[in-house]
């Protein structure tokens, strides 16, 4: 199959199967390996063209490094990333890098990821450059398209990164991510560095560029409030594996998994007559260190739930009432 060919909304994109990221942790004075950080723990993920997908969780649950792998930005330690079927960790150099156009990312913080000596103009015709697409005129046209299509003003091409506010350099990362007309992007975290009043627009502007480019997402976030309304389903992840997903309305109507109702209790609740009729579940304690997870239920550190049994057994992502909706705790509730 030909990799640049678009395929029809709803048809497969992307299939994550088992993968996990190792980072070793190594001591610089006894020049050995001490242990082994277990990032991403054998995770599954599944993507359709022109959906979005949303993976929630604490900070240091692993998400940035799910995203950094999808593109093989990290090296996966085991499991197969298939992109349009092809399986991206077996590919060499030459055949990635033909992928890579399908496949950017939109990192969190617009102040770190714009060299601030290129301007605006070098910093979107770059992956233009690099993959030998278009030359003079015709790719002054497409940066200056490319702002349009961001709400810049092609003017402002000859500027560096400094001159623009934050949200203004959120766009400028993702005229650069479009620049090579792309099947899927990785947003991590894209406004969590912004305004709350800047964040709005941010996300309104990732779901008109959707509906006109017909993109698919993996939209990372540390509070499921920020993408309630832009996702077609949610994977809600704690150290390092995924415990629950659903379409919106099952994860936060009617979430199943402690760790999806504690989180949902964190989100304030704007309907004033609301207040108050939910459970609130404060999450107490740290997140345990991904060097020396907890045995069986990776949560049970925090659960309210915890028995014995989720220290002996690690509980399966599973649907087990068929409603498309699988949740990894050996008591998740019925809904
Ligand atoms: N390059 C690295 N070397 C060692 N540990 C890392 C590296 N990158 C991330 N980690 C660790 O992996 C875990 C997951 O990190 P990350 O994917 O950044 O989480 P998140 O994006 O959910 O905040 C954290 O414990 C983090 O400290
Ligand atoms: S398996 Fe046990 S510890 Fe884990 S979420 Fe379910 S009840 Fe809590
Ligand atoms: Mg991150």
């Amino acid at each position: 199959m030909d990799v640049h060919q678009r395929p029809r909304k709803g048809e497969e994109l992307l299939r994550v199967e088992d993968l996990t990221v190792q980072f070793p942790v190594t001591s610089a004075v006894l020049r050995r390996q001490l242990g082994r950080v277990l990032a991403v723990d054998g995770i599954n993920l599944q993507l359709a063209a022109g959906e979005t997908l949303g993976l929630v969780g604490e900070s240091g649950c692993g998400k940035s490094t799910t995203g950094l792998a999808l593109l093989r930005l990290i090296e996966p330690t085991a499991g197969r990333i298939l992109f349009h079927g092809h399986d991206l960790t077996t590919l060499n150099k030459s055949a990635l890098r033909t992928l890579r156009r399908e496949m950017q990312i939109v990192l969190q913080d617009p102040f770190s990821s714009l060299d601030p000596r290129m301007t605006v103009r070098a910093i979107i015709a770059e992956p233009l450059k690099v993959h030998g697409i278009e030359k003079g005129k015709a790719r002054t046209r497409r940066v200056n398209d490319l702002l349009e299509l961001v709400g810049l003003h092609p003017e402002h091409a000859s500027r560096y990164p400094h001159e623009f506010s934050g949200g203004q350099r959120q766009r400028i990362s993702i005229a650069r991510a479009l620049a090579l007309d792309p099947q899927l992007l990785v947003l991590d975290e894209p406004v969590s560095a912004l305004d709350v009043s800047i964040q709005a627009q941010i996300v309104n502007l990732l779901q008109r560029l959707q509906d006109e480019l017909s993109l698919a997402y993996l939209f990372i976030a540390h509070d499921l409030s920020v993408i309630k309304h832009i996702c077609d389903r949610v994977a809600v992840m704690y150290l390092g594996r995924i415990v629950e997903t659903g379409t919106p309305q099952q994860v936060y109507h009617q979430p199943t998994h402690p760790y999806t109702q504690a989180l949902l209790s964190a989100v304030p609740i704007p309907d004033p007559t609301q207040r108050g009729t939910k459970q609130r579940i404060a999450l107490t304690g740290d997140v345990p260190s991904p060097q020396d997870p907890p045995s069986g239920c990776r949560f049970r550190t925090r659960c309210w739930k915890a028995q014995q049994r989720c220290a002996d057994e690690t509980p399966e992502l599973i649907d087990r009432y068929n409603h498309g909706h699988p949740s990894a705790c050996h008591f998740a509730a019925r809904r």
